[in-house]
């Protein structure tokens, strides 16, 4: 049997719950000419997985009541009629939450995976999250040498790599927020932050300020509201504002109240800018082939949560509304 997650209710402005989708049996497909049959080994979830359900999230389609959840995979091909496929390969795509998927190849990239990085490196940083980093801090955040940079979210699995992206381009502090001791502690010791600030104890206003007492260059935001606010009344001249996510943001419906402090933009001559990372699909080439070369010499930690079990799939999308994952939040479905 094929067991797949559909989307059973929308979870709109509330928290999620394991009943908002439908675990359903249905028989493994068969591929037809021209295409695979994929057994699923490793899926991803990402926060805009809610606003897919709530189809909150305009630069997709929409998703239904009733449609297999849509998200991404690794797998291996076990019977394939295509010939670039071939049983055996293992591969990453757009397989949904399903334990078998049965693909023409459109949505597998044929990029292998490249050498010197884990299996699972497509769908953590070698994936959206990734290059989401890769995008949103070099094009839209515009490093340079010397810069204060913070980021907000920064254990997850855009943040992490986000940071580390900033040491490797010579940004002179680098501070993470995060939710507990643990992250902080990870993000210092492990991936060469400077500084971080636990934003569940303590005063982040006050850190903040501490930290960066000549203005932040770079804000890179995974989170939005409080501290979105926090880091506008702390940029410095010139300052470039990453709008990236708000996750903080994502279980709130009606009106949501915007920056107080955006008139700071003004007076700092700043700039502050959201992105979508699909936008620059045509150069995820040259990011991956960065990443890979800087995972491969250990210039980049890709860390990553497993969860274990198919069924365990709405479990871990609520994780990361929760914040228990270090890295990027992945579920093992099989070997
Ligand atoms: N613009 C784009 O194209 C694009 C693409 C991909 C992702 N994104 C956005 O990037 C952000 C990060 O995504 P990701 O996949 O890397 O997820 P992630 O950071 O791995 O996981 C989400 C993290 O958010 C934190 N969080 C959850 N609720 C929060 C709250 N109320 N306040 C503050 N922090 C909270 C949690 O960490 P703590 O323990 O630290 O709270 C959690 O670990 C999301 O907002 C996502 O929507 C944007």
């Amino acid at each position: 049997m094929n067991r797949q997650f559909l989307l059973d209710k929308r979870p709109l402005g509330r928290d999620l719950e394991y009943t908002d989708f439908k675990l359903v049996d249905s028989d493994v497909p068969s591929p037809g000419d021209g295409e695979v049959l994929v057994q699923v080994m490793y899926l991803g979830v990402d926060p805009a997985m809610k606003g897919w359900m709530e189809n909150r999230a305009d630069y997709v389609a929409p998703l239904e009541i009733g449609d297999l959840m849509r998200g991404n995979g690794i797998g291996r091909v076990i019977e394939s009629n295509h010939e670039k496929f071939p049983v055996g390969a293992v591969v990453s795509g757009g397989f949904g939450w399903q334990e078998y998927a049965v693909s023409d190849g459109k949505n597998i990239p044929l990029n292998p995976v490249p050498e010197g990085v884990p299996p699972t490196a497509p769908l953590s940083v070698l994936g959206i999250t990734g290059l989401t980093a890769y995008f949103g801090f070099l094009e839209v955040g515009l490093p340079k040498e010397g810069d204060v940079v913070l980021i907000s979210g920064a254990a997850g699995a855009t943040g992490s790599v986000v940071g580390q992206l900033a040491k490797l381009k010579g940004c002179s502090k680098v501070v993470g927020i995060a939710g507990s001791k643990e992250k902080c502690d990870f993000l210092v010791n492990e991936l060469g932050f400077d500084a971080a600030i636990n934003y569940r104890e303590e005063d982040q206003a006050a850190r903040v300020k501490e930290l960066c007492p000549d203005g932040i260059d770079v804000f890179f935001d995974n989170v939005g509201g409080e501290i979105l606010d926090i880091a506008l009344e702390n940029i410095s001249d010139n300052a470039r504002v990453v709008i990236c996510g708000g996750i903080s943001r994502y279980n709130l419906a009606g009106d949501i109240p915007g920056p107080k402090n955006y008139f700071n933009l003004v007076f700092r001559r700043a700039r502050m800018e959201g992105f979508i990372v699909l936008d620059y699909a045509p150069r995820f080439g040259e990011a991956i082939a960065y990443l890979a070369k800087h995972v491969a010499a250990g210039d980049i930690i890709a860390k990553e949560t497993v969860m274990e079990g198919f069924e365990q799939m709405p479990n871990a999308l609520m994780a990361l509304f929760a914040g228990e994952n270090i890295g990027k939040q992945l579920v093992h479905i099989a070997d």
